[in-house]
């Protein structure tokens, strides 16, 4: 497989409705990004895939879906308020902000003035608002950060209404919202975002062995999304370089076109977070063993995985080109379960009353077995073909006049471009 360019993602991702720029026809609002028919699809193909492996088919996971806006004392008590700020320099000459740690150059990026960059200041990344009428300082919250706080928040109530045996997780999936100096390089680094996080509740000393687990199923997850194995690099964090709250940290980096670059997040969060809640809020986190009486505020192994940086390696991975019939082919090779249509059928003559018929049957059919199935009656099958094979359709459906005597019809496979005759009934019962 050739290199990648992120213009061909980013360029078939408009051009095929994966993902348009936010608020485009206004000229945009940067850092942000809109899902069209397809990315929506493709995004809850991969959140319903992490949520199966990850919530559902485990014993030991419970699920939370907390409110966005919550109270400011989360965010004081967090560390969030303090410290989670960047370091931004000002041009003195044009009044153009960025992000000290991502720039090497003492010119301006914008106007090229040399030397015009202000002193380093810390610039928190929250966004701030107010909830209700009035706008004073007790009114302040934020927009949240990390979905990771919905879930320590309600790490009392689960305790307490399903007495879980240690260890036991929680996950969430949704938005997180965070005010980049400079939004970058497509979706990679948006200022709203999509996170899907675990907090994985262990015995203080146990959590080795809890890390070593969800290191392994980060990597059951990578393969689950069809990343080449040997695109993906576990970079252990040195400690200045760790969140607040982390004593270790591994990140797991993948080779985007844009460089090698932090796709998904494990970090040993200790019980920096449930110390600080019960300090806070006055409220015990203990955890006694059931049946003893040793009683401790658990340890957090958190696995954090970014939705966007995976949709994004998933289409990087799967981008391929290559040459039918003299004339050049871009498909995406998409893993079957992330693919947002699974079959496309088409009537060989759109003009042919009976063959029409037909595929709508066939057509039907599949859609009641498979959900996502896109009908294609326009231009030739050749064109059709190459619009499925843009989208990452695995298989192209063609009823022709055969198909009315002896229920048969052409199967086209996206990879090998083979075609084979099944029966109607192989692929649709
Ligand atoms: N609760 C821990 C936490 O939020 P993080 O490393 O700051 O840790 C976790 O974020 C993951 O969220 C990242 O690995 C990345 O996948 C995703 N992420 C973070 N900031 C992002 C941004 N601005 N745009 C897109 N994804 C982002």
């Amino acid at each position: 497989m050739s290199e990648v360019k992120m213009e061909d993602i980013v360029s078939l991702a408009k051009r095929r409705g994966f993902v348009y720029q936010g608020s485009e026809i206004y000229g945009g609002l940067s850092g942000t990004w809109d899902y069209g028919p397809l990315g929506v699809s493709l995004k809850r193909n991969i959140m319903n895939l992490w949520w199966d492996m990850f919530v559902d088919s485990r014993d030991d996971m419970y699920g939370v879906d907390a409110a966005i806006l919550m109270n400011q004392k989360v965010w004081q008590a967090s560390g969030h308020v303090d410290t989670f700020t960047d370091p931004l320099v000002e041009c003195g000459e044009c009044k153009s902000r960025f992000r000290e740690d991502q720039i090497d150059t003492s010119k301006c990026l914008n106007c090229g003035k040399e030397g015009s960059f202000s002193e380093a200041r810390q610039f928190n990344m929250m966004f701030k608002t107010n909830v209700g009428p009035v706008d004073d300082e007790s009114s302040v919250s934020y927009l949240r950060p990390e979905t990771a706080q919905g879930i320590f928040t309600n790490y009392r109530n689960i305790v307490d209404s399903f007495y879980p045996d240690l260890p036991f997780g929680v996950g969430q999936v949704g938005k997180a919202f965070r005010n980049e100096i400079s939004p970058r390089d497509f979706v990679f680094r948006s200022r709203e975002f999509e996170q899907m996080e675990i907090e994985y509740f262990v015995h203080p000393g146990n959590w080795e062995e809890s890390f070593e687990h969800w290191r392994q199923q980060v990597w059951e997850w990578l393969k689950a999304l069809g990343l080449p194995e040997d695109k993906v690099h576990e970079l252990e964090v040195p400690e200045e370089d760790r969140a607040h709250y982390s004593k270790r940290t591994i990140d797991f980096e993948f080779d985007y076109p844009i460089g090698r670059k932090e796709l998904l997040g494990l970090a040993y969060r200790t019980d920096f977070d449930l110390m600080n809640i019960q300090n806070s809020a006055g409220k015990s986190m203990e955890y006694t063993i059931k049946g003893t009486n040793e009683k401790f505020v658990p340890h957090v192994i958190e696995p954090s995985f970014g939705v966007e940086r995976a949709l994004m390696a998933v289409l990087v991975s799967s981008y391929r080109e290559d040459e039918q019939n003299g004339e050049k082919r871009v498909f995406l090779a998409l893993p079957h379960h992330l693919a947002p249509v699974k079959y496309c059928v088409s009537p060989l003559l759109k003009n042919k009353p009976e063959l029409v018929e037909k595929a709508r049957e066939v057509y039907q059919a599949l859609k009641k077995k498979h959900g996502n199935v896109m009908w294609d009656d326009n231009g030739n099958i050749g064109k059709r073909y190459r619009r499925q094979d843009e989208i990452g359709t695995p298989y192209c459906v063609v009823i022709d006049f055969d198909s009315l005597e002896d229920n048969t019809v052409t199967i086209r496979d996206r990879d090998t471009t083979e075609q084979k005759r099944v029966t109607i009934s192989e692929i649709t019962e």
